[in-house]
């Protein structure tokens, strides 16, 4: 289980997971469900999600970060599989929260900070995509590709939580740039956006919702 830091930033009162577990360190889709329901028990009523993710955009280059407008669950799975009450059936119409993407939307705005918006797939991991991957991520209408964050917004909507999330671009997707793609390039880069991240979220919680 990921350590949850709890505290006030910005003048807000905060619960923040340092780190995550994802479906590819067990196979289970699920395994964010009990970290969120802690946070719903908490009394917490948005979720704002991070990831690093790779770019199949040529305006989005490592470093940048991008707003997800919705996402693909294309690792074929879903955490509430195995969920037995009707609540299961989560509509997922508006699963990334208009009002919270705006706001995070403005925040960036008023630090500086270009921020597109765009669509994540969700591969499972943890090898990386094949070029094919990508291009196939692409046809299917992605903007970028990464290994978790999908499981946690269906969970999320599922305790009812409000949701959005911001990727940081670690790296170009396979076969679109000549950079070797590693999981060491990635830790590498994410500092770079991270910082913008934080100027983002920090701003967010001042101004925000
Ligand atoms: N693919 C999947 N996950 C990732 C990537 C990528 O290119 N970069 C960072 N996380």
């Amino acid at each position: 289980m990921p350590q949850l830091v709890i505290g006030t930033l910005e003048g807000r009162r905060v619960a923040v997971f340092a780190g995550r577990a994802h479906y590819y360190e067990s196979g289970r889709a699920d395994a964010m469900r009990l970290p969120l329901e802690v946070l719903k028990a908490l009394g917490c009523t948005k979720l704002l999600l991070t990831n690093a993710a790779g770019s199949l955009r040529d305006d989005m280059q490592p470093g940048s970060v991008m707003l997800l407008s919705d996402h693909i669950a294309f690792a074929g799975t879903n955490p509430l599989i195995g969920e037995t009450t009707e609540a299961r059936f989560v509509p997922m119409t508006t699963a990334h929260d208009p009002e919270i993407r705006a706001g995070l939307a403005a925040s960036a705005r008023a630090e500086g900070v270009d921020l597109p918006e765009g669509v994540y797939c969700w591969f499972s991991g943890p090898s990386f995509e094949t070029p094919a991957e990508i291009r196939a991520a692409r046809v299917l209408g992605a903007d970028a590709v990464g290994m978790s964050t999908v499981p946690e917004i269906i969970l999320g909507r599922f305790l009812g939580l409000r949701c959005a999330a911001i990727s940081v671009v670690t790296n170009m997707g396979a076969g679109l740039s000549d950079e070797a793609i590693s999981h060491d390039h990635t830790k590498a880069m994410a500092p770079i956006g991270a910082a913008k991240l934080e100027k983002i979220l920090r701003r967010f919680l001042r101004d925000g919702l």
